[in-house]
């Protein structure tokens, strides 16, 4: 497996049949001033519940805190129980549930 950050997005890959495959990143986009930015994670199936995210998300925070962000927010769907653990793990706030007809979501952010 392999890691890197290209782009400020850390990421995992590993080789498979001599094919490079994502298995897992973290992201982020910003607002125009650059200051604030919504981020979102992904780690493949086959990858997940093994401590891959959990770096990843913290990698990204340190990144935006180095880039001079003040503020990242995320949507978790307040069934994600995963995505949720992995937000707190690395520091971010929830706030209250914010419901529609057919979905739960929670606002979490940290300030940086
Ligand atoms: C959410 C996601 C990125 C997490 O990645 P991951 O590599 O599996 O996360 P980690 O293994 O680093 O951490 C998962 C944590 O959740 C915990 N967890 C998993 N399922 C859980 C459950 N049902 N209840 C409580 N905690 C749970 C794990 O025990 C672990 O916490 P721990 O280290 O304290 O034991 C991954 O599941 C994913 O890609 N899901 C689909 C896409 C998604 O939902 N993205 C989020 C949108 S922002």
């Amino acid at each position: 497996m392999t890691t890197g950050s290209e782009d400020a997005f850390p990421h995992l890959t590993t080789l498979k049949d001599g094919k490079e495959q994502a298995v897992g990143e973290a992201r982020y986009v910003t607002d125009s001033a650059g200051k604030l930015a919504e981020a979102a994670a992904v780690v493949a199936d086959d990858w997940q519940n093994r401590g891959l995210e959990t770096p990843l998300f913290a990698d990204l925070i340190a990144e935006a805190r180095r880039r001079g962000l003040l503020k990242i927010f995320a949507y978790f769907d307040a069934d994600n129980k995963s995505m949720i653990r992995v937000g707190q793990k690395v520091g971010f706030r929830l706030g209250a549930r914010e419901a529609g007809s057919d979905y739960s979501m929670l606002k979490a952010e940290i300030l940086l």
